[in-house]
């Protein structure tokens, strides 16, 4: 059984339809991608997913309970999705360290001292032990977006979500987060992560689901995606963010 699966999933803000019946798996274990033009609906799509939007209809089937049903609670949920943003979202006022203790001592009431193992072990993933006493003004966009990641994982979710973890970066500090988030992969962390990075895409999915205007047009490894795929949308998206000199 999938850890997730989305049926029909359908959000209209007022009458604006944005996603007319998403239909997406994710088992556990399992990375996907989702790319597909700007506003296509990929943020809107997360943001349902974890309940920070409500759904207008669908069924979104997460450790088999529909999450859209009355009566779900929320805050466990969102204890069970990691959430990694493009602007990093750190607490300004509070360490590393702290920042990745914050969720375990408040939400998992760890002690401070166990927490704070927890975070070490967390932090050595990312490289970024050495750095636990700084605070997030003193880090590159890199390091903050390797300690977003971290403080995410630290929780244990039963899935990472990302969206777009690498557009608020130069080519340098993508290459690094890029680097942490494949280690996340081969690791088999439960992940879904939207990109336009085909770079990114290509290196930590097992396959990557295109979005065009709000509906899925196709799914598949990225060799064959990429590349002189047949439908002309998803041609056409790739032959302006790929390369091909
Ligand atoms: N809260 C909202 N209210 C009204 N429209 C919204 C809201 N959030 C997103 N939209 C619209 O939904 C569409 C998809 O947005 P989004 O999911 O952010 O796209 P993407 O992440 O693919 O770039 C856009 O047209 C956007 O303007
Ligand atoms: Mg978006």
């Amino acid at each position: 059984m999938a850890l997730l699966e989305v049926k029909n999933l359908v959000k209209k803000f007022d009458d604006k339809d944005v996603l007319k019946g998403i239909n997406v798996e994710l088992s556990e274990g399992q990375s996907k991608v989702v790319m597909g033009g700007s506003g296509c609906g990929k943020s809107t799509m997360l943001r349902c997913l974890n309940l920070l939007i409500q759904p207008t209809s669908g069924e979104i089937i997460f450790k088999g309970e529909d999450i859209t049903r009355p009566g779900v609670d929320v805050r466990k949920l969102r204890q069970d999705i990691g959430f990694v943003f493009q602007h990093f979202a750190l607490y300004r006022h509070l360490t590393v360290q702290d920042n990745v203790t914050l969720g375990l001592r408040k939400l998992k009431k760890m002690s401070a001292k166990d927490a704070a193992e927890k975070a070490l072990y967390e932090l050595e993933r990312v490289d970024m032990v050495e750095h636990r006493h700084k605070y997030p003004a003193q880090l590159s966009g890199g390091q903050k977006q390797r300690v977003a990641i971290v403080r995410a994982l630290a929780m244990d979710p039963a899935v990472l979500f990302l969206d777009e973890p690498t557009s608020a970066l130069d080519p340098q500090m993508t290459r690094e987060v890029v680097t942490v988030i494949n280690k996340l992969f081969m690791d088999n962390i439960t992940m879904l992560c939207v990109t336009h990075d085909p770079f990114l895409a290509k290196y930590i999915s097992d396959s990557i689901v295109f979005l065009d205007k709000g509906v899925v047009v196709a799914e598949d490894i990225a060799e064959r995606l990429f590349y002189d795929h047949p439908d002309p949308r998803v041609r056409q998206f790739f032959l302006s963010v790929i390369d091909h000199r």
